[in-house]
């Protein structure tokens, strides 16, 4: 029975900007070690939703429940200790420093010697090449190369690291990831959802790419004019069917009207 509790669920989320309704009722639900999509056009709520997923926003109303369990998030940190964490297409890296500083900026390991701190230098290389290849599944090349010099894929890998050192990880999302990468950088980056998904993470995915969405994720939910317009499973439905709903033609899309 408790593999069939959603490790999140989002009930009857509302959002208003003044006199706009970004979100409306909606729901998600996200299974433990699952991928769900979340398509639709620009303006229809998608990055919202995940904001007040993350913390960024405050809903007007609605529930979270992590594993069955009612949260209240009203901060980045709050969603952080729910066990969510986002990565955002910027990743946030700082570019001149290597994965290990990149990955405990903030949170970095103290280590006192005769009462005096030291940064545990030892303690972060070692944690991160852990989540590395225990959570991401990558081993970098080189772990005091600055990350500037890392491929889109590595970096990404080193973003999701930061992400799992910061909390007790249930939930990736990811904004967008793939939007600013070549193809290749693009199939690595996919193959790191997999790898996290593999490894016991449910994932997140906003992405504009129906191939993309169809290569990686189980599930689909689109999002039309600030509502949840429907969700479905990858094995079962095609991109028209997803087409359709992502511009509200689910009923007889073929008709010339
Ligand atoms: N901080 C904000 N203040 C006011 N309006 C906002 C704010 N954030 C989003 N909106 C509005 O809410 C609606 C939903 O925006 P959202 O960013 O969630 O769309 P999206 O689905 O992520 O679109 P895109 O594909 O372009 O990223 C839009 O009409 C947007 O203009
Ligand atoms: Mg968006």
């Amino acid at each position: 029975m408790t593999d069939q509790t959603p490790i999140l669920q989002m009930r009857g989320i509302n959002k208003s900007f003044g006199g706009l309704r970004a979100l409306i009722d909606v729901d998600l639900d996200l299974m433990p070690a699952e991928v769900l999509a979340i398509v639709g056009d620009n303006g229809a709520g998608k990055s919202t939703l995940i904001k007040v997923l993350t913390g960024v926003h405050t809903a007007d109303s609605g529930e979270i429940r992590i594993a069955g369990r009612p949260v209240s998030i009203r901060s980045r940190r709050e969603s952080m200790d729910a066990g969510i964490a986002a990565v955002y297409q910027n990743l946030g890296l700082v570019d001149t420093l290597p994965a290990p500083q990149n990955v405990f900026l903030g949170i970095e390991p103290i280590r006192r010697i005769l009462g005096i701190p030291f940064l545990d230098n030892a303690a972060m290389r070692a944690r991160t090449v852990e989540i590395l290849r225990n959570r991401v599944g990558v081993s970098l090349p080189d772990l005091d190369a600055p990350t500037r010099s890392f491929s889109g894929g590595q970096r990404q890998a080193v973003a999701i690291a930061r992400a799992v050192a910061g909390t007790d990880l249930k939930v990736l999302v990811m904004d967008e990831p793939t939007a600013a990468l070549g193809p290749e950088e693009t199939r690595n980056t996919l193959n790191l959802v997999r790898a996290v998904r593999a490894r016991g993470t449910a994932v997140i995915l906003i992405s504009h790419n129906l191939h993309h969405v169809f290569a990686v994720a189980d599930r689909v939910q689109v999002m039309r004019g600030g509502r949840r317009a429907g969700v479905v499973s990858t094995r079962t439905a095609t991109r028209k069917d997803v087409l359709g709903l992502i511009v509200g033609a689910d009923v007889d899309e073929d008709a010339h009207v």
